[in-house]
């Protein structure tokens, strides 16, 4: 009886690592004209995905449009703010690109963080410790996703929240600890995460793919470009190319922003 309890359980054990598995073989398209390229065929869903680059890069834009195509596409977004209010992006995203996400919000089709959130806005009382800070914030992570149960997450962005770290070694264990949150989730996410207080290389350390922005100097003019540095499981196109932005939203260009055109 015992031996066949415990075969039973083997079994069970399998079935779970075999379901998982099979989710995280299918892709999901980014929404990014020339993303999908790049990362050998949009994101796994369910994984967890990173997006570098330095102020003004296009991180902001980057995410919105991942979200804004998967709303267009019946995937509900759920997008977390941690250092702006919900309507001054809203409004950056329509006259930028005319991106409606009044309408969005409005349909249920997307939800909203933002530092406005009562718990959001617990996590950056200085009183608390560092620690109280980031499980505050895993806390409402948890509660968020339950509620609104997204295909799609966008935070933006992460460097903020882990400031308050100053080991390496703790950074690095409380990162994996939000990140293990957001894999338990069923959602696909995007986290922006800025170069200005160095945490980005261990933010990126624990993703599953990274993606990074940047303007390079080409004669008198600055063009942004992008690479995927890792996609864990998948092929990449080891090429720089050009980011553009322009009214209708982000899209990768085929060329390097190295040649001349
Ligand atoms: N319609 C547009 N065409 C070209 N560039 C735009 C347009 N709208 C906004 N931008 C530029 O896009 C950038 C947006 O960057 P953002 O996503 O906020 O960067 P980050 O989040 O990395 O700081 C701004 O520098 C802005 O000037
Ligand atoms: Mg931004």
């Amino acid at each position: 009886m015992e031996r066949r309890l415990k075969f039973e359980n083997i079994e069970i054990q399998d079935v779970v690592i075999t379901m998982e598995d099979a989710r995280r073989m299918e892709r999901i398209a980014t929404g990014i004209p020339g993303y999908d390229e790049l990362l050998g065929d949009g994101f796994f869903e369910g994984s967890v995905n990173v997006v570098i680059g330095g102020s003004g890069t296009g991180k902001t834009a980057f995410g919105g449009e991942f979200i804004y195509n998967g709303a267009l596409a019946g995937k509900k977004g759920m997008i977390v703010l941690t250092s702006e209010e919900a309507n001054c992006v809203q409004r950056e995203w329509y006259t930028s690109f005319g991106w409606d996400f009044w309408e969005l919000e409005k349909e249920g089709k997307v939800v909203f963080v933002d530092v406005a959130d009562p718990d959001l806005r617990l996590q950056k009382t200085i009183e608390r410790t560092p620690d109280e800070l980031i499980k505050n914030f895993k806390k409402l992570l948890e509660t968020k996703i339950k509620d609104v149960n997204p295909d799609l997450i966008f935070i933006d962005s992460l460097e903020a929240v882990f400031l308050v770290i100053e080991s390496k070694y703790r950074l690095k264990s409380m990162v994996d600890d939000v990140f293990n949150v957001l894999r338990r989730a069923s959602a696909t996410c995007l986290v922006a995460t800025g170069t200005i207080y160095g945490v980005d290389e261990i933010i990126a350390y624990s993703a599953d793919s990274i993606t990074n922005i940047g303007m390079v100097r080409v004669g008198n003019n600055l063009q942004r470009s992008v690479h995927v540095v890792k996609h864990r499981g998948s092929a990449i196109v080891n090429q720089v190319r050009v980011l553009q932005l322009a009214d209708d939203g982000i899209s990768i260009l085929s060329q390097s922003p190295y040649l001349e055109f």
